[in-house]
């Protein structure tokens, strides 16, 4: 199973968005995939029409088992929610100290999928160490602007400072430049500075499409939303490319 959080602590540059179109889109490949939302702003339970009983939430204070949180939305495609209840597992977290790995050990009893993706709150919070403390890979969404370019840098050593405290070698194995708009100038340089010093690591530019912001509201996908649209090509070929990834990723 590839374990995938999709995590950048700037907010608004298209986590969510990218979490929830590329687990449909590999879902549509036959994969089998678990979306877990790590966020309490539990944007994937209204964006695709969950209404989950049980979430994430529950799950970390022993109120639910896991596996009864998994709620499945299509074929291949099952989702795990959130809760703004999710702000307390922070304190929580915070508080015991033997609980730190509490999210990692959860985490750790999910099987039987192909992929599992991580929707992550735009923070560097306690929840997030965990996560980066578990996966294998963080593929960071970074808009394609001056200040995006500049929280990637920050979120390359940040995963750095992870790997050396719990001895684990998470890797970021894809930038995905989003929010992109040939017109601007700012957005080209961005992406030629991302080629440059994140050698082989970006994907395919998402550009700004509107019917990328319109989807959530008919709980759905892009794919399902706008078949023909920018947005599902630029998620379709983001999808082709992380299938292509799988012989040098852990499965
Ligand atoms: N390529 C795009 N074109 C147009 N709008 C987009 C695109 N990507 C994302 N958006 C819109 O931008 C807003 C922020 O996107 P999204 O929620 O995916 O970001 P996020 O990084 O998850 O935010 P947060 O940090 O709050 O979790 C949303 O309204 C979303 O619909
Ligand atoms: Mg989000």
């Amino acid at each position: 199973m590839r374990t995938i959080c999709i995590m950048n602590h700037k907010g608004g540059v298209g986590k969510t968005t990218t979490a929830i179109n590329l687990a449909a889109g590999l879902s549509r490949n036959d994969k089998k995939v678990l979306l877990l939302d790590l966020d309490p702003q539990g944007n994937i339970d209204l964006s695709l029409k969950v209404d989950a009983e049980k979430n994430i939430y529950d799950a970390m204070t022993g109120e639910a088992t896991i596996s009864s949180c998994i709620v499945n939305v299509a074929k291949n495609f099952d989702v795990i929610s959130s809760t703004e209840s999710l702000t307390k597992a922070e304190h929580y977290l915070y508080k015991h100290d033997d609980s730190r790995l509490l999210l990692k050990q959860l985490l750790s009893m999910i099987d039987g999928y192909d992929y599992l993706i991580i929707d992550c709150p735009p923070s560097l919070g306690i929840l997030n160490q965990n996560v980066l403390a578990f996966c294998q890979e963080v593929f960071v969404p970074t808009s394609a602007d001056f200040l995006g370019f500049d929280a990637l840098k920050k979120m390359e050593k940040v995963i750095e400072t992870i790997n050396e405290t719990y001895g684990h070698n998470i890797k970021m194995t894809r930038v995905i430049p989003t929010l992109y708009d040939k017109r601007n100038r700012i957005c080209k340089d961005t992406l030629k500075d991302i080629n440059e010093q994140f050698n082989g690591l970006a994907s395919n530019p998402i550009r700004v499409n509107s019917k990328l912001k319109e989807a959530p509201k008919k709980g759905k996908s892009i794919f399902k939303y706008a078949r023909s649209s920018s947005g599902a090509k630029d998620y379709g070929q983001l999808v082709e490319d992380v299938i292509q990834m799988e012989p040098r990723a852990a499965i």
